[in-house]
């Protein structure tokens, strides 16, 4: 790497030399998992809105591709998703050699006879997703809204039949609304959810789909995902979800709250993807194998996403994260742990484990655990400190705290002393989320990057995902405890090469 460039990350995806935001697109095909995304093609901050491609076998190591579908001097290529037609109800392909087919946003530019809309549109790919061709009679859903966009298309199979469901949003009415299609082509209005919830900010992004409760395929919850911008729990851009039913029209839930719109003290009691700045635009593939649900965001924030101190490329993906419904004090709610199988690229070298750390007050580097780009897996028992956790990416002024404060019931990721801050005023930020434990454990998998940090506590209950930008000779790892001791249990540190 060079100098530049010390920031890419070596685990996940950012584009060579471009700009990129939301996955597009996301669907496992033909043995290999697509990723489609907001792409820049000519520069490293927004514009010339495109889907750039890129190829995953594992949905670690990723393949660039030329870009899969190009703006034009009528539309900007906004946000969506892509389908496998296996009957072909679209008439794209043939009954042999079904069609991928791409519903995407046209977001209409000046000079072209929709502008000032945003609207659905279709392309096909007849060669696995590689080529794609603009259907000749787009749009195919015009509401004649300027903020109508980010259609996620599913096959719904139930009592009402079997037929395509498009999730998609009114944005500036913080609104989802459903739609119903034979062939992806004429689409009829089924019901619309919201505002709820979280409503600081324009709703984007919406995602649907069915998951089993505890893994119990007789119990079966759908869950909406909603991604917005600003109104995040700790500042910009952020996910929420709702778990409830969707009967083939409605989707409804009880954790659906209606009367704390624009409130910012409620925004604690509901559900989120992601507690940190860094994990926005998040949605799910479709068709993985063996039904996993797996979700990928853009590891990034509008507040300060043009700004970031990359190059020659702009803003990295989040991991690959498999997401499940696990009962939590009675409430159906997500947890999340990293996909892909990383053992191939552990390197032994840089391996450390221990059984017990007793950490006194103070913070001390754990010798032989250096590193940039690791996992950190440890279980911590809270004795008798205020706060304790660990510090990554560590030098001599430099540091990422990941810290917990059991009296408060929170965790947080402190980067105001994480690296390079001063590229925007807001970057510099302490953010934390709640966090339960029944005995006085917490249980943490860190994965660290060359520019980002992502925290999945007790089991993936509670995330968090932050970028940072540290020097390359950060690398440091320690425990530390404030107002008296803890306890490390497990400790395991593997670097990655
Ligand atoms: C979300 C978003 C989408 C839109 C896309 C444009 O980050 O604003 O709503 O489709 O980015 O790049």
């Amino acid at each position: 790497a060079t100098t530049a460039d010390t920031f890419r990350p070596a685990l996940h995806y950012a584009a060579r030399n471009t700009w990129l935001n939301d996955p597009n697109g996301l669907i496992f095909h033909d043995g290999v998992y697509h990723l489609y995304y907001q792409n820049n093609p000519l520069d490293n901050v927004w514009g010339n809105m495109s889907w750039g491609h890129a190829t995953s076998p594992d949905l670690i190591t990723w393949t660039e591709h030329p870009v899969a579908i190009s703006c034009d001097e009528d539309e900007d290529i906004f946000s969506g998703s892509i389908v496998f037609d296996r009957d072909n109800t679209s008439g794209f392909g043939t009954d042999s050699a079904p069609p991928l087919v791409a519903v995407y946003t046209s977001a209409f530019k000046p000079g072209s006879a929709h502008h000032g809309v945003q609207a659905q549109s279709l392309a096909y790919s007849r060669d696995g997703g590689y080529t794609w061709t603009k259907h000749s009679a787009n749009p195919v859903l015009n509401r004649g809204s300027a903020e109508f966009r980010d259609p996620k298309v599913i096959r719904y199979t139930g009592n009402t039949g079997s037929y395509w469901v498009m999730v998609a949003v009114e944005a500036t009415d913080f609104q989802v609304v459903l739609y119903k299609s034979e062939d992806l082509k004429s689409w009829e209005l089924l019901s619309t959810f919201g505002p709820a919830n979280a409503t600081g900010g324009v709703w984007e992004c919406p995602d649907l789909f069915l998951l089993p409760v505890d893994g119990d395929p007789e119990n079966l919850k759908w869950v909406l995902t909603v991604n917005l911008n600003p109104g995040g729990p700790n500042n910009g851009s952020a996910g929420q979800y709702f778990v409830g039913d969707f009967d083939g029209t409605t989707f409804t839930s009880a954790t659906t709250v209606t009367d704390g719109l624009q409130d910012p003290a409620r925004l604690g009691e509901y559900q989120w993807l992601d507690w940190g700045r860094d994990y926005y635009a998040a949605v799910s593939f479709s068709d993985a194998p063996s039904n996993r649900r797996l979700m990928i965001a853009w590891m990034n924030n509008w507040e300060y996403a043009n700004q970031i101190p990359t190059s020659p490329w702009r803003s990295p993906m989040s991991l690959v994260r498999e997401i499940s419904l696990t009962t939590i004090e009675g409430e159906p709610r997500l947890a999340q742990q990293v996909a892909g199988d990383l053992t191939a690229w552990a390197d032994p070298a840089a391996t450390l484990r221990l059984e017990t750390v007793d950490i006194v007050e103070g913070q001390h580097v754990l010798d032989g655990a250096a590193g940039s780009v690791q996992r950190i897996q440890v279980t911590i028992l809270q004795g008798t400190a205020d706060e304790f956790g660990l510090v990554v990416r560590g030098g001599e002024t430099q540091g990422t705290r990941i810290g917990i404060r059991p009296a408060e019931g929170r965790i947080f990721v402190d980067r105001r002393h994480s690296g390079q801050r001063d590229f925007h005023e807001s970057f510099a930020s302490i953010d934390s989320a709640p966090i339960r434990t029944l005995d006085g454990s917490y249980q943490l998998t860190i994965y660290v990057d060359r520019c980002s940090v992502e925290v999945f506590a007790q089991g993936g209950q509670v995330t968090l995902t932050e970028l940072i930008f540290p020097s390359a000779t950060s690398t440091d790892v320690s425990l530390y405890a404030i107002g008296g001791a803890a306890t490390a249990k497990d400790l395991r540190v593997t670097g990655y090469a």
